[in-house]
């Protein structure tokens, strides 16, 4: 049998989806934000989307984290994309003085790293109001969150508040779960700012 031309589409898991929704709404030449930055993959994402034209800003607290997205975006080849933050996203609004077509957030501790640098809900809800205010018309927040801990399960919870009372006239929200995964499995939201 002959190979189908495109994959076949697979319903896999938050992070599957919250690429699905950037891979869609980043354009080349857009500006984006990833806001937790980790270990650099979701940089590397957006930094291949918006192309040479674009722009990324990403953010971590640990140095780590911008050790392991500088050496990533530099053997890739796109190191130039972007600019790297040592510091909270609470703070994001310091550094992204112009409106951006999405952001990311992807909750939780560095995968393998200190579970105690964790993202807290005080800061979190900080972030994505400012996040909120920084997309152009049409842009994209897209965020998965992590209840199988307790701090994860808080963030989850007080997010669903706050995404819930978004006026509908200037934001659609999306609420994406897997039914049948059990507890604690991650989620994803995708907000987008109306025309
Ligand atoms: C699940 S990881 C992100 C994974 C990353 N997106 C990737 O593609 O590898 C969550 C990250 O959030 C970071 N973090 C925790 N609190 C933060 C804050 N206030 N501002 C920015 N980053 C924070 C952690 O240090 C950790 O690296």
């Amino acid at each position: 049998m002959e190979e189908p031309a495109e994959p076949i589409y697979e319903l896999k898991s938050a992070r599957y989806l919250a690429r699905d929704v950037l891979r869609r709404a980043v354009r080349p030449g857009d500006r984006a934000v990833d806001a937790t930055m980790g270990n650099g993959h979701d940089t590397l994402f957006l930094c291949e989307a918006v192309g040479p034209g674009g722009h990324v800003f990403s953010f971590d607290i640990q140095a780590q984290a911008l050790e392991n997205t500088e050496r990533l975006l530099t053997e890739n080849g796109v190191r130039g994309r972007a600019s790297l933050f040592q510091t909270g996203h609470q703070e994001m609004d310091r550094f992204v003085r112009e409106k951006v077509r999405a952001v990311v957030f992807n909750l939780g501790w560095l995968p393998g790293g200190n579970h105690e640098m964790t993202t807290r809900w005080e800061t979190t809800r900080e972030a994505v109001t400012k996040a909120l205010n920084l997309l152009e018309p049409m842009g994209v927040l897209v965020l998965c969150a992590y209840p199988g801990h307790d701090e994860g399960a808080r963030e989850l919870r007080e997010l669903s508040g706050l995404f819930a009372s978004l006026s509908n006239r200037e934001y659609n929200v999306l609420h994406q779960r897997f039914l049948n995964a059990g507890p604690g499995a991650p989620e994803c939201f995708v907000i987008q700012k109306q025309r």
